[in-house]
């Protein structure tokens, strides 16, 4: 779908559908409802007046053959109360109008804008939520598929404003062009999506967007001393990749921010198997690494002025005859020793590594992301990633990041008391804690080979699937966090 900046006025703009936010209280006689309800011979006012529509969020109204438009169709949305409007709410109405008009099998429609926030990040916000929101994870139906005839979005805006609407309209396709793509790899079954497929994908990312890529294979990752990402791979007949992708700026930085993604590419639990109930889903073991390569996409195209390196430690985590076993002590790349209690705590194992390895590459800050554990769904539900770190600024970063983003962030504490739970007595660490604060002795885990570097940790192993869809989200894979961490990068 192309996105149009158009300065005509609203009833002038030939289209499919004309979607319009009311907020809560609005008057259909006053302020800019009153030109539309005049037009429409008052729908707006009859609509108000049934109660049939207040404004709430949540709320539509889809009006057939509105009179002098030139628009096809009228849609009305709610926006809620107009003095807590953001531009999340934007994206989700963008989304919920780009979806609802799609399955009406309209090819075009405009967005008349009702707020006075900036218009730049409205358009983002426009273009992201439309653009995300026709994301469907029906790759593989034969028969049935979605069909998409959408060809253009309006976003009507004056004539003062095309540029900035433009700007911000490009940049949010980017955006959403990257987290719809970190979708398609996570949704990949386990049997198509290997770690040999991963760097694959990594590889055709960085040549069409120029990005230096490189895969580490097994021997080069055992020169390097990893044992505890290898620990995880031995056990799996398909051979683990450790991918990099790197970006550098034109005027040289100090700066060099690695991401670091878990990049499981399915998590049977090993011999600590996991229940079959449910397994299925850990294809998305890999949302982390899916993310990272997305956010790198992204990065190469806005072109920040800091250094950016991507890093997957990709891997499956299976039960073999060569797979490691509880009790198993493995010595990672920084020389500390790991008893494996549970080899269903995998993605601390190999991101131990990956850190390890960020800093080895000259990392001067660092956020990981990954689908870690299942606690944080029960402290924070589907709603919050977990954030958890060593430097406050650094993390206050990422929060800010998360804000911007229109995506929820949760930091958790880290201190030293929890250190306690993952205290081995026959090697320097263990690799799982008990039951208590199971998302935060995960981190605690990953700290131990950060070191001293500033460090940051998302649990997105609650958000980055979406289990009942929503108006404005399909099912599936959310693409959670590609968004925070271009705006973490690229400001
Ligand atoms: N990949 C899982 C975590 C997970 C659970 C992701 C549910 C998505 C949905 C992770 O590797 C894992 O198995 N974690 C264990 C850790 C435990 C053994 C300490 C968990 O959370 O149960
Ligand atoms: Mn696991
Ligand atoms: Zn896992």
């Amino acid at each position: 779908m192309e996105i149009k900046a158009d300065s005509r006025p609203f009833y002038e703009i030939e289209c499919d559908a004309l979607v319009v936010g009311m907020f809560e209280g609005e008057k259909a006689e006053e302020g800019a409802l009153a030109e539309i309800n005049q037009r429409t011979k008052g729908v707006i006012a009859s609509l108000i007046e049934t109660g049939e529509f207040t404004g709430k969020s949540g709320e539509s109204a889809y009006i057939h053959n509105p009179d002098d438009l030139k628009a096809r169709r009228l849609l009305l949305l709610g926006a809620g109360k107009q003095e807590e409007f953001t531009t999340d709410n934007v994206r989700k109405m963008a989304g919920t109008a780009a979806r609802t008009l799609r399955g009406k099998k309209a090819r075009s429609f405009s967005i008349l804008r009702r707020s006075q926030l900036p218009i730049g990040e409205s358009a983002q916000a426009a273009t992201e939520g439309a653009l995300i929101s026709l994301f469907d994870p029906d790759k593989y139906h034969t028969s049935d598929k979605t069909e998409d005839h959408l060809e253009t979005m309006f976003l009507i805006a004056s004539e003062g404003e095309m540029d900035e609407v433009r700007r911000g309209a490009e940049r949010g396709r980017i955006i959403a062009e990257a987290a719809n793509f970190a979708r398609e790899v996570i949704n990949e079954p386990a049997n198509v999506m290997t770690p040999t497929e991963l760097a694959r994908r990594a590889e055709d990312t960085a040549r069409s967007y120029g990005l230096e890529f490189e895969a580490l294979d097994e021997s080069e990752m055992k020169d390097l001393g990893m044992g505890a990402l290898l620990g995880v791979a031995q056990g799996s007949a398909e051979p683990a990749k450790l991918i990099v992708l790197r970006y550098t700026p034109k005027t040289e930085s100090s700066e060099t921010v690695a991401i670091v993604g878990k990049g499981i590419t399915f998590d049977t639990g090993g011999i600590s198997i996991k229940p079959s109930d449910g397994m299925e889903k850990m294809k998305y073991d890999m949302a982390g690494g899916a993310t990272t390569i997305a956010a790198m996409r992204a990065i190469a195209q806005l072109k920040p002025s800091v250094n950016v390196i991507g890093i997957v430690p990709a891997t499956e985590n299976m039960p073999g005859g060569r797979a490691q076993r509880p009790g198993d002590i493995v010595r990672a790349m920084t020389g500390k020793t790991i008893e494996v209690i549970n080899t269903d705590a995998e993605g601390r194992l190999v991101l131990a590594d990956a850190v390890a390895y960020a800093r080895k590459l000259g990392a001067t800050k660092i956020v990981d992301l990954a689908t870690l554990t299942g606690a944080v769904s029960i402290a924070l539900g589907d709603v919050y990633v977990a954030v958890l770190g060593t430097d406050q600024a650094w993390i206050d970063q990422v929060l800010a990041a998360g804000k911007r983003a229109g995506e929820k962030l949760w930091q958790l504490p880290l201190d030293k008391e929890y250190r306690e739970q993952i205290k081995s007595e026959i090697a320097d660490i263990k690799n799982v804690g008990g039951r208590k604060a199971g998302t935060i002795t995960g981190a605690y885990f990953i700290r131990e080979f950060v070191e001293d570097t500033p460090w940051a940790h998302l649990d997105i192993a609650g958000t980055a699937w979406n289990e009942s869809g929503k108006p404005h989200l399909a099912v599936g894979p959310t693409g959670v966090c590609v968004r925070t961490l271009v705006n973490l990068v690229c400001g």
